[in-house]
């Protein structure tokens, strides 16, 4: 048995100080937005595990639905013997339904998440004696390299569950560009993005009736207390998020219930009663919507799986040469 996972720190505590320059930058914006990543501290990392859970959350249960029945054609398309990268690796929950399938000649799970990230990528190594497991702290809507040492030849992306929908489609795109860049022509990225679809199913994805969702949310808020020294009253927000269709996105917000300041990181920012913080967006795609985006950034389509009710795809497309 192989315990054993090599750490690459690409997050360091200096990396903090430009986290807070962000937030605070999004907090003096009209209107109000902080970066989705804000949400994944240890107990943001653990509401998200639950939200999965979640009988409303169908993309989650969706996506290992077709990771299990699409494993070998998955493997047939990929190959054997990969560098295999998740980005946003979590609890390395869904890349366990491919490694029996795809064989990879390492892993290496990128998380912004430290102890999280830690303890899933332990985890993983115990139960893959025979996969060498890498696990970088990085936080990867940034720049940033691969580390030295990984095995296998080919590297190939994999960026599951529609995080990519996380991003603007303009971040999306120079996201994804980037991306490029780190692999070689013949590099492939395995995403799972969300579909389009009827919006009561996505209203109560993101609703869930037993307030998981409103947790994670406001857990942003507890997060800004601890962490940068803010004085701010979560009880005195709600939970919002619907679907706003013309942009094709789940928003999500923190609405102030009323005329109130917060202090972060020594900051005043003045709520009124209903203003909110945008703290999400979640973008749906079409499949062709997807490949489009993809091919403005240097990929190509080489396959694509559904589910039986259209409602999450993943992609398999490489670097054009
Ligand atoms: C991580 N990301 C793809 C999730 C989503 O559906 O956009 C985050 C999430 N936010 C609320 N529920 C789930």
């Amino acid at each position: 048995m192989n315990p054993l996972i090599r750490f690459h720190d690409q997050y360091p505590p200096e990396a903090v100080g430009s986290l807070r320059e962000e937030l605070l930058a999004g907090l003096a914006a009209t209107p109000k937005h902080t970066p989705p990543k804000f949400f994944y501290d240890r107990r943001g990392s653990e509401l998200f595990d639950a939200i999965c859970e979640q009988p409303e959350y169908y993309p989650t249960r969706t996506e290992e639905a077709i990771l299990c029945s699409a494993a070998a054609e998955i493997a047939e398309v990929v190959g054997r013997d990969a560098t295999l990268i998740e980005l946003g690796s979590g609890a390395s929950r869904k890349v366990r339904l491919l490694l029996e399938a795809l064989h990879p000649a390492c892993y290496l799970g990128v998380d912004i998440s430290r102890d999280f990230l830690l303890a899933s990528t332990r985890r993983l190594a115990e139960d893959y004696p025979w996969l060498e497991v890498h696990a970088a702290c990085a936080d990867f809507t940034r720049p940033m390299a691969w580390p030295e040492g990984l095995a296998g030849e080919r590297p190939v992306a994999f960026f599951p569950g529609s995080s990519i929908g996380n991003f603007t489609p303009e971040e999306a795109e120079g996201f994804l560009e980037g991306l490029a860049t780190l692999l070689p022509a013949g590099g492939g990225l395995l995403i799972g993005v969300d579909l389009i679809k009827d919006r009561a199913i996505l209203d109560a994805a993101y609703n869930d009736a037993a307030g998981i969702t409103a947790a994670f949310n406001l857990n942003l808020l507890e997060r800004l207390r601890y962490e940068f020294e803010a004085q701010v009253e979560p009880q005195a927000f709600r939970h919002s998020a619907f679907y706003n269709e013309a942009d094709s996105r789940i928003e999500m917000h923190l609405v102030s219930s009323r005329n109130q300041a917060i202090r972060v990181a020594g900051e005043r920012i003045d709520f009124d009663e209903g203003e909110s913080l945008h703290t999400e967006n979640s973008y749906k795609y079409s499949v062709a919507g997807f490949r489009e985006l993809a091919g403005r950034a240097g990929f190509e389509p080489r396959a694509h799986w559904i589910d039986r009710d259209s409602l999450f795809c993943i992609h398999y497309l490489e670097c054009a040469a």
